[in-house]
């Protein structure tokens, strides 16, 4: 694992611990706090229902807009605390399955403890690393992920992995960060500005590039231009979207 990936794991487990302490209510996409303030006197994480963990997501309830169907087999790569994992596998129903991602252990327990309290026998989650997913090859009906894909240094491996797992004529659907213009290299060095969903963001043709060169074929990026963020200064908006692309049959 590289440096970076400790430094996001590090980053989103103290996101969540301070999310269950409700010492704050921030998302993804706003500047993480630093060490000193993301504090040791914060209580210790005590695992209650999903109602108390916020979403890090970029987009509000991303199963329902990605249509999912009952009966539909769903992976969720970087499922974080679990509330996409939850509503897909509430959608979808007993005969559907739902697995969900992530390389932080205490998001996955997070998840796994919401899906036992809530009783749901078809999800689960699964520690691993979206360039490398613990899922079968054509496994999947559908895939989502809500502002994940962007953390990622190498984002051509993560598609061609999602490209794996979904069967023939499966579908990605990926809210994400994206860039109005390419990033400046030094926001892209800058460890925060990943962090926070930004750093590691592309441009429309960014994704759509690298979805090309995985396989995936019908790539729609549908931006909400309503709301952008800056960041510190540099005149660079980030927008999120819904991008999505299919395997072809
Ligand atoms: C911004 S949060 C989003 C979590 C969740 N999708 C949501 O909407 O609440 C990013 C999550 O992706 C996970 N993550 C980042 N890079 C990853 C990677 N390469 N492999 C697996 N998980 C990753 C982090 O651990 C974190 O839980």
């Amino acid at each position: 694992m590289t440096k970076s990936k400790e430094i996001i794991k590090e980053s989103y487990a103290s996101a969540l611990k301070n999310a269950k302490t409700e010492t704050s209510k921030e998302s993804c996409c706003s500047k993480p706090k630093d060490e000193k303030s993301s504090g040791e006197s914060t209580p210790k994480l005590s695992l209650k229902p999903v109602q108390f963990t916020p979403s890090f997501g970029c987009i509000i309830d991303l199963p329902k807009k990605a249509g999912l169907k009952e009966g539909d087999i769903v992976v969720d790569l970087g499922s974080g605390p679990g509330h996409d994992l939850i509503r897909a596998a509430e959608i979808i129903g007993s005969k559907g399955k739902a697995i969900g991602i992530d390389m932080t252990p205490e998001m996955i327990q997070n998840a796994n403890n919401e899906i036992e309290h809530k009783g749901l026998s078809n999800a689960e989650a699964r520690l691993g690393e979206i360039e490398n997913i613990p899922v079968e090859d054509n496994f999947a009906d559908v895939v989502i992920s809500n502002c994940v894909i962007n953390l990622t240094a190498n984002k051509s491996v993560v598609f061609k992995e999602a490209f794996r797992i979904l069967k023939p004529g499966g579908r990605l659907v990926d809210a994400d960060v994206i860039a109005e213009h390419e990033l400046p290299q030094s926001l892209q060095d800058d460890n925060k500005s990943w962090c926070s969903c930004i750093g590691g963001a592309l441009t429309e043709e960014g994704y759509s590039k690298a979805m090309n060169a995985a396989g995936f074929v019908d790539i729609k990026i549908d931006i909400d231009h309503s709301r952008h963020t800056e960041w510190d200064g540099e005149k660079i908006r980030m927008f999120s979207g819904i991008i999505s692309a299919v395997k072809p049959v």
